[in-house]
């Protein structure tokens, strides 16, 4: 009998258990599957999230996988005591949920929406706004998720380009990377969307430096993650005009605090890490592929690279 041990989190459990058990079902896997755990070391797979039961994994000597429910992997890769694999979330729905926030925030901003949905004075501005050819935008992360919503936005016509830490050939994107690529890539950008995970790389990547190198009045869309922006550099740069809006959706600190500068910023629009939640049903087919390559003898998808951090 295959082992799985649900340890995401007693909130989570109610949302995942019928669909992981269907995707067991559907995989032809028979398994018993807990949000319990009587004896570590009869445990094959852990289905883990941030804040959910697991810190030690030392007694799961059985472990094959920890599956985590999430796409970022920060808040466990570093853990000293994970010897198993660990594999992110690479979900087809979160992936579309993703790429409608960055659509959404990038034509709000591109169109110059708010212009006339807060119009209080009534003023009849024609100002056209550019089309999307007309527009330059950057994205920093090539990975699943920052691939998807460049090809998204290349669709709708934007000119985009795209860094990342290794080179990549992605068609009709140019393509920078490297710390030496990151000032092209920025460099003149009127939009610029972070989707690199936290790593000691990628922390204050836009800094007081790096925030110069766009267009002036640039906006800055940051579903990635808060660690990614130095955020005293990125209010000052918004009080200089040097950024003219930022559409964040992640923060060093969640729930972002009350008194945090960024809730009261005119030109700062705050989301509250909605942008791509992990959606049970599909991610269920995620994790139940990873069971049965691990059962198959076959290695899994969206293994985590420890040493990379992601
Ligand atoms: P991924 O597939 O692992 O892609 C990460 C990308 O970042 C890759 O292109 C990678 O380059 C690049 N990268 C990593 N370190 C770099 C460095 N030092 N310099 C330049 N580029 C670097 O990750 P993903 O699935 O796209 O997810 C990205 C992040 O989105 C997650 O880690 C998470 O933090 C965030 N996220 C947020 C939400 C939300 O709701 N706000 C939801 C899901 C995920 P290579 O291609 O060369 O490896
Ligand atoms: C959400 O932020 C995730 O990493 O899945």
């Amino acid at each position: 009998m295959i082992n799985i041990y649900f340890a995401a989190g007693q909130a989570l459990w109610p949302k995942y258990q019928d669909p992981l058990r269907a995707a067991l079902q559907d995989a032809g896997i028979q398994a018993s599957l807990s949000a319990e755990c009587a004896d570590p070391s009869q445990i094959d797979y852990i289905v883990f999230a941030p804040g959910g039961e697991v810190q030690d994994f030392t007694p799961f000597t059985r472990c094959k996988a920890v599956l985590n429910l999430w796409a970022g992997v920060e808040r466990i890769v570093g853990n000293p005591t994970l010897t198993q694999p660990l594999c992110r979330m690479v979900d087809p729905a979160m992936t579309a949920g993703m790429v409608e926030w960055v659509v959404g925030h990038s034509l709000r901003h591109h169109l110059g929406m708010d212009r006339h949905i807060i119009n209080p004075s009534h003023i009849w501005d024609p100002t056209c706004p550019p089309i999307a050819a007309e527009r330059a935008m950057t994205v920093l992360g090539l990975g699943a998720l920052g691939q998807a919503c460049a090809a998204a936005l290349q669709g709708i016509g934007f000119k985009v380009r795209g860094w990342s830490r290794t080179t990549k050939a992605v068609a009709g994107l140019e393509t920078f990377h490297g710390p030496q690529g990151l000032q092209t890539a920025l460099t003149g950008a009127e939009i610029v969307v972070l989707l690199l995970p936290k790593t000691t790389e990628t922390e204050n990547i836009l800094n007081a430096e790096s925030l110069a190198w766009p267009a002036r009045g640039a906006v800055i869309l940051n579903p990635g993650r808060g660690h990614l922006i130095d955020d005293f550099a990125l209010l000052a740069a918004l009080d200089s005009g040097a950024i003219g809006h930022a559409t964040l959706d992640v923060f060093r600190v969640e729930p972002l605090p009350a008194d945090h500068a960024f809730w009261a910023h005119p030109r700062v629009t705050v989301t509250p890490h909605v942008a791509a939640e992990t959606r049970p049903t599909s991610a269920a087919r995620v994790v139940v592929e990873n069971i049965k390559r691990g059962e198959s003898g076959l290695s899994f998808v969206h293994l985590v690279d420890r040493t990379r951090g992601y």
